[in-house]
């Protein structure tokens, strides 16, 4: 799939311009911006992976946010919250990625499984030195994936524990209920194989993972890769455990060569299926942009950032190309999103950040390029899933509240293994200062019941776009969706005010130009279009 910056030919153009359908933007007439879908040309499959999460042990981001105990009086089944189970499975969560993080390369799965009461405490030494109770491990994660409907992503400690102890847990989680291991999950409540999906082989060896050389990195790696197994029986063919290997960090392309070259130069004994990158948009190192009160200037900078993922990937691909030109190995972006200053009066080791329109904005724009990117992004994460960095959810005690970035989540749902189709369109130029960006983004998919879906994102905080979408190979006469918007890009979801930057319904017709749709400032727009 293209996104075209280049205007339509000129004879279309000339048409859009005498077209009656012109906005008034701070009392400017402009002409509709032209859209072309070209429905014909289909492109890769959206993975539906692409809108993975992160659950790491942080903060309030398990414990809280997910576990409350047996016996909270907050609504739960088993420990795991009711509200934000419901919450969670409406986004049809694909994966959760956990324990870490960070966390991951200082867990030992040995201290969460087993009678709660004997579990080991422990201190958070990554994050903010928190005790640990150790009470949510791994039969706990399993019940709560399989509550949200969702896949396990089991990021394995390669830092400081050792590949035996790695091969071991994924034992004690996948095999036959006969065996020793399998004996013992079925005492701690599971007699069957519980499905590990993907497996992370380490997290950041290239820092808090233990500070790897490449090199290092890579010979460790293997033996990961090699030993640690999945016994599921039900695991074979398309359903296969798929390992994951620390990739890049940002543009730094050490990693991808060293691991891409010698994934290539693999035998029958290892492989991975998967490499991850991880790029935060932080405004600078260590964060210090608020998530609730920013002026313009802040905003578009943190937009222009954050753009910066396309080419990102576009480097990390092209490396993994010449290695593997079959774009058999995915590149997940499994640790993205906003990372901001902490909220006042928090712990900050404990990441904890409000969300805002804006963040609703980056969202969108990260996951049209991640759309994009389809042929080689098949799974990404973002960071992280509750009360930590951009969340999905924030929870206080027994109360929860949903952020704009969930909505966006929510209405990008037709796109989960929805079919890519070539959008073109001129993009246009929203300027702030020095900061020169484009005006609209947009991608367009065929999803898997064969209807056709148009997501548009207007980043101009100030002037409303009009869109005038034309198909190639289909019709469309009406779109019907929502619009997410607010008053302001700093608009956030309070516990008090739960829905100010909430979707609304959204519609348009063909009129005698066409179908034109009207996108406000500063607004998300996803429609079906409608023959
Ligand atoms: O998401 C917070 C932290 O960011 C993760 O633990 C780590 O992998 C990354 O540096």
């Amino acid at each position: 799939m293209i996104r075209a910056t280049r205007p339509l030919a000129a004879c279309a153009l000339a048409f859009m311009l005498a077209a009656p359908t012109l906005v008034q933007a701070q009392g400017r007439a402009e002409p509709p911006i032209a859209l072309r879908i070209d429905a014909g040309a289909p492109g890769p499959k959206i993975d539906r992976n692409i809108f993975g999460q992160f659950a790491e042990h942080l903060g309030t981001g398990i414990y809280g946010g997910v576990w409350v105990g047996k016996d909270s009086p907050i609504p739960n089944t088993r420990g795991i919250r009711d509200d934000v189970v419901q919450a969670l499975r409406a986004i049809k969560v694909p994966n959760v990625r956990w324990p870490g993080g960070c966390f991951a390369d200082e867990y030992h799965w040995r201290h969460g499984i087993g009678p709660a009461e004997s579990r080991r405490k422990t201190i958070n030494s990554n994050w903010g030195g928190a005790v640990e109770p150790n009470t949510f491990g791994t039969d706990e994660f399993m019940d709560f994936v399989d509550q949200i409907g969702s896949e396990a992503y089991v990021s394995v400690n390669l830092g400081s524990g050792t590949v035996q102890e790695a091969a071991e847990w994924i034992e004690y989680m996948t095999a036959d209920p006969e065996t020793t291991a399998g004996k013992e999950r079925a005492a701690n409540g599971h007699r069957a194989p519980y499905k590990v999906k993907y497996l992370g082989l380490g997290n950041e060896s290239w820092s808090c993972g233990g500070a790897m050389t490449p090199e290092y990195y890579t010979d460790e790696m293997k033996r990961y890769a090699r030993f640690v197994r999945n016994y599921n029986p039900k695991q074979t063919g398309a359903e296969a455990m798929q390992r994951i290997a620390v990739g890049p960090n940002q543009a730094d392309p050490a990693y991808t060569e060293a691991v891409m070259a010698s994934q290539k130069g693999h035998d029958w004994a290892w492989n991975i299926e998967g490499l991850s990158l991880h790029s935060y948009t932080t405004g600078g190192w260590p964060p210090s942009y608020s998530s609730t009160k920013f002026d313009e200037t802040a905003y578009a900078k943190l937009v222009k950032e954050t753009l910066g993922m396309d080419g990102l990937i576009a480097q990390h691909a092209a490396i993994m190309d010449r290695y593997d030109p079959e774009k058999k190995v995915p590149l997940v972006v499994d640790e993205w999103g906003v990372w901001l200053a902490p909220l006042e009066d928090t712990n900050p080791g404990f990441l904890v950040q409000q969300n805002s329109l804006r963040d609703a904005i980056v969202a969108a724009l990260n996951l049209n390029i991640f759309a994009r990117h389809a042929d080689r992004v098949r799974m990404t994460n973002i960071a992280q899933m509750i009360n930590v960095l951009q969340a999905m959810i924030l929870t206080d005690k027994d109360r929860m509240v949903l952020t704009p970035t969930y909505h966006v989540y929510k209405m990008y749902l037709p796109f989960q293994d929805a079919t890519a189709m070539p959008v073109n369109f001129d993009a246009g130029t929203y300027v702030q200062g020095d900061i020169k960006l484009p005006r609209v983004d947009a991608i367009a998919a065929r999803d898997t019941q064969g209807r056709l879906w148009l997501a548009v994102t207007n980043l101009d905080p100030a002037r409303p776009a009009s869109i005038l979408a034309d198909l190639t190979g289909a019709k469309a006469t009406n779109a019907r969706g929502q619009v997410l918007t607010a008053a302001r890009v700093d608009a956030v979801n309070t516990f008090e005010a739960p829905a100010v930057v909430a979707p609304r319904p959204f519609s348009a017709k063909a009129g005698r130009d066409g179908l034109r749709l009207d996108i406000p400032a500063k607004s998300i727009v996803v429609v079906q279009l409608e023959p």
